[in-house]
């Protein structure tokens, strides 16, 4: 309450306590500016004409020096001042004289309700803003997680495919020297394809993050399939099976990609339909497994046929999710497809899939064929 007539000033702080506010006097402009500064009011009425600095002076302090623009300010004119004044709209409010003390506290009471519910408005954007940091940081990190367990158990799994290879071709060559016999050299072969393939991956991983395509060579993708099968086969995976290469008998179809990621590509297929025949509860000379390559217009397209227990409808979409296996645990971890589909992915390629429940399934993958010169 910033009058310099005491007994007005003593008249409306007395009233305005009886209301139940807790009201500080000040005498001019200059000490009513100095408590302000101080932080202690919620709401200031000043008369008009007061020595020193008037009341529009200070209101203007209150605004510009002291920076407080929520703070509510009520104006106390005589009836002539109030024109003149209203147009400065850094008053929230005028009072004219002689003071209807209900008027005032009608006023005081509005003014303090709307500042209130705009401290409310903003503690509670506050609370939200702080709820959603909290949140995207949460989903960040959630993501990050995801995205390791993906990476980590994508390592595992690959290392295991190769290590099935390297095992089988190690106790080979162990057998061999310890009954005296020659080595067989293609099982050497197949160490050494296996190990260049550990080599690959290994640069794969170090290229993790980094989008760049693996180093990429020309290659007869016949000849890619017939090694990786070959590779499947001593390794044991296709022992039960009655497998077919349909393969173009005259022409070569030559693309250009990371040789070993396709290999991987086919690796993972072919082990599945194995897998597939192998639960299928056919006899052996029953369960077929065809690998087929072709060329369909300017693209080579390699298919992976199975007469497995094919895939339900219902999980169709699933199988390329990550950890998706309808597999024994220990025995799948549901990464093969979805690292298929990746690596498809950077050659501008797709994984499809085409299945009938209880009859079979075929997967196939394209990849742009390198013209011969
Ligand atoms: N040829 C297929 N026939 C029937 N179901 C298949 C075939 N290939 C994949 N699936 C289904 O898709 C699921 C996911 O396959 P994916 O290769 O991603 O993982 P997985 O084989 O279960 O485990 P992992 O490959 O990690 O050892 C399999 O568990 C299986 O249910
Ligand atoms: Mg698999």
């Amino acid at each position: 309450m910033v009058d310099d007539a005491t007994p007005s000033r003593a008249f409306l702080t007395d009233s305005l306590a009886h209301e139940g506010y807790d009201v500080i006097d000040a005498v001019d402009g200059s000490a009513a500016i100095a408590l302000i500064a101080a932080d202690s009011a919620d709401l200031v009425i000043t008369n008009t004409l007061l020595p020193g600095i008037d009341g529009i002076e200070v209101c203007r302090r209150i605004r510009q020096d002291l920076g407080k623009n929520d703070l509510p300010v009520i104006v106390m004119t005589a009836r002539d001042e109030r024109l003149a004044h209203i147009k400065d709209l850094r008053v929230d409010d005028f009072v004219t004289k002689p003071i209807d003390l209900s008027e005032l506290c009608v006023r005081v009471r509005r003014l303090l309700q709307v500042k209130a519910q705009a401290e409310q408005r903003e503690s509670q954007t506050r609370a939200l803003t702080t709820q959603l940091e909290g949140a995207t940081h949460a989903l960040l990190d959630a993501e990050r997680l995801a995205f390791l367990g993906v990476t980590a158990g994508s390592i595992g799994h690959e290392l295991g495919n190769v290590l099935a290879v390297l095992m089988s071709a190690g106790t080979g060559i162990e057998t061999a020297v310890a009954a005296g016999e020659p080595v067989d050299i293609e099982e050497v072969r197949d160490l050494m394809a296996a190990i260049e393939h550990v080599r690959e991956h290994t640069r794969s991983l170090v290229m993790i993050g980094r989008p760049a395509r693996a180093r990429e060579d020309t290659y007869d993708l016949a000849e890619l399939l017939r090694e990786t099968v070959r590779m499947l086969e001593r390794a044991g995976r296709l022992r039960d099976v009655a497998l077919e290469m349909r393969l173009p008998e005259t022409e070569t179809l030559l693309v250009h990609t990371n040789r070993v990621r396709i290999e991987q590509v086919v690796l993972n297929l072919v082990s599945n339909a194995a897998d597939a025949l192998a639960m299928s509860g056919k006899s052996k000379s029953l369960r077929k497994l065809q690998v087929q390559l072709a060329k369909v217009d300017d693209r080579a397209r390699v298919s992976v046929i199975d007469n497995g227990h094919g895939i339900a409808a219902a999980n169709i979409k699933q199988i390329f999710e990550p950890y998706f296996t309808t597999k024994p645990i220990g025995k799948g971890t549901g990464l093969g497809l979805p690292v298929c589909r990746k690596i498809l992915n950077v050659y501008d390629s797709d994984l499809l899939v085409s299945s009938v429940e209880g009859q079979g399934a075929r997967f196939w993958f394209d990849l742009p064929l390198v013209p011969i010169l």
